[in-house]
């Protein structure tokens, strides 16, 4: 009954909804580059505007936001030759397909989002349609490129699982075995970067204090002035990772140097041990400075010329379509749609 033969192929997408934090980079951005040079799969990666609508955009900040999320894609070494790199909304596979996928998902399934919960509050009545149904156009996202690798961060992590079960779901309603079953990839200190204030909370674009996240337009007083304000503990950094268990604005700060570095909390370990916060805070403010003021000069130059980032957007969307159209129109078919063709 196999049908496909799934070849390996990494599908992510970024939402722009307003300005890119340290959390997306080292939970997404970096990773995405990483598994683009890592070479051996095709990496897709899309700006999913239409999932940024779910809550009202003002139209010319959306626009914006998209033209600077592109600008951090390829200033963070997304290379739009290597992969393909386009704004969702360009390749209509992703909302005809996520229409079948709001008929697949059940209401049951996306009422126990914690996405969904957090983010209607209280006020559900009020929240908007697109908002409840975002999950399935996730999958839809995915499941259109028969993507089996998704790399994301922590909190992404019940969205791929939710796609899975939309693609078993599919499978067998219609008796074929046609979508992948997508594995989610987080890996790496970075997949679950917290707030600066509160070691409890994540870190966030939305959050009302700027002073909780580092922006990846931050210059380099921006960025030691937060890290040197980073709310901490007054003990020493303990000899394990294990030692930070307890103490989460401490580990936050090691999990984001590690990550900084490429290394594992514990492999960065012995060479904090003991030190205190005086010490640490302006070492790991100069590593993120060395490593995140490139990136912003990078996406500076890149939104001086926005004609260009359109082109880069519209022929990655083309190439997606590609790939996209005839995943789409054998999903037509088994479900049973005529068509002209
Ligand atoms: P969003 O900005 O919510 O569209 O998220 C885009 C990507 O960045 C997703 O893969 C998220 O999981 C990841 N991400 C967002 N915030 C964080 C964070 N604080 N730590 C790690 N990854 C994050
Ligand atoms: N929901 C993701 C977020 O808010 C963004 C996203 C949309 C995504 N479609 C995706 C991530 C497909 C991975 C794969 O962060």
């Amino acid at each position: 009954m196999t049908e496909v033969v799934h070849t390996p192929r990494v599908f992510s997408g970024i939402q722009p909804s307003g300005g890119l934090t340290l959390g997306n980079y080292l939970g997404a951005l970096k990773r995405f580059a990483e598994a683009q040079n890592q070479g051996g799969m095709e990496t897709i990666y899309c700006m999913v505007d239409q999932h940024a609508i779910t809550v009202w955009q003002d139209p010319d900040k959306l626009r914006h936001a998209t033209r600077e999320l592109a600008a951090g894609f390829i200033a963070s070494g997304v290379d739009p030759e290597k992969s393909i790199l386009f704004n969702q909304s360009q390749v209509p596979g992703h909302a005809q397909l996520g229409w079948i996928f709001n008929c697949v998902a059940r209401m049951g399934w996306m009422q126990r989002m914690t996405q969904w919960k957090d983010k209607a509050g209280k006020n559900q009545q009020n929240a908007s349609l697109g908002l409840f149904a975002y999950p399935a156009l996730m999958a839809a996202d995915i499941l259109l490129y028969h993507a089996t690798h998704v790399p994301v961060g922590e909190d992404q992590k019940q969205h791929v699982e939710l796609t899975r079960d939309i693609a078993i779901k599919f499978n067998h309603d219609y008796g074929v075995d046609f979508f992948p079953v997508p594995e989610p990839v987080i890996e790496g200190a970075g997949t679950r970067v917290m707030s600066l204030r509160d070691g409890t909370k994540k870190m966030s674009k939305s959050d009302p204090s700027d002073m909780s996240r580092i922006n990846l337009t931050d210059d380099a007083d921006t960025i030691s002035k937060k890290i040197r304000k980073a709310k901490t503990d007054p003990e020493p950094l303990p000899d394990t990772a294990e030692g930070l268990a307890d103490r989460p604005e401490a580990r936050n700060l090691v999990n984001i140097y590690a990550a900084l570095i490429d290394k594992t909390p514990d492999q960065a370990m012995p060479e904090l041990a003991g030190m205190q916060f005086g010490q640490f805070k302006p070492m790991l403010a100069d590593l993120a400075v060395d490593r995140l003021a490139p990136i912003s000069t990078e996406m500076a130059r890149l939104m001086q010329d926005p004609a260009e980032i359109d082109r880069i957007l519209g022929r990655g969307a083309n190439r997606a379509n590609e790939i996209a159209a005839p995943i789409l129109a054998r999903t037509y078919d088994i479900v049973g749609m005529v068509s002209s063709r």
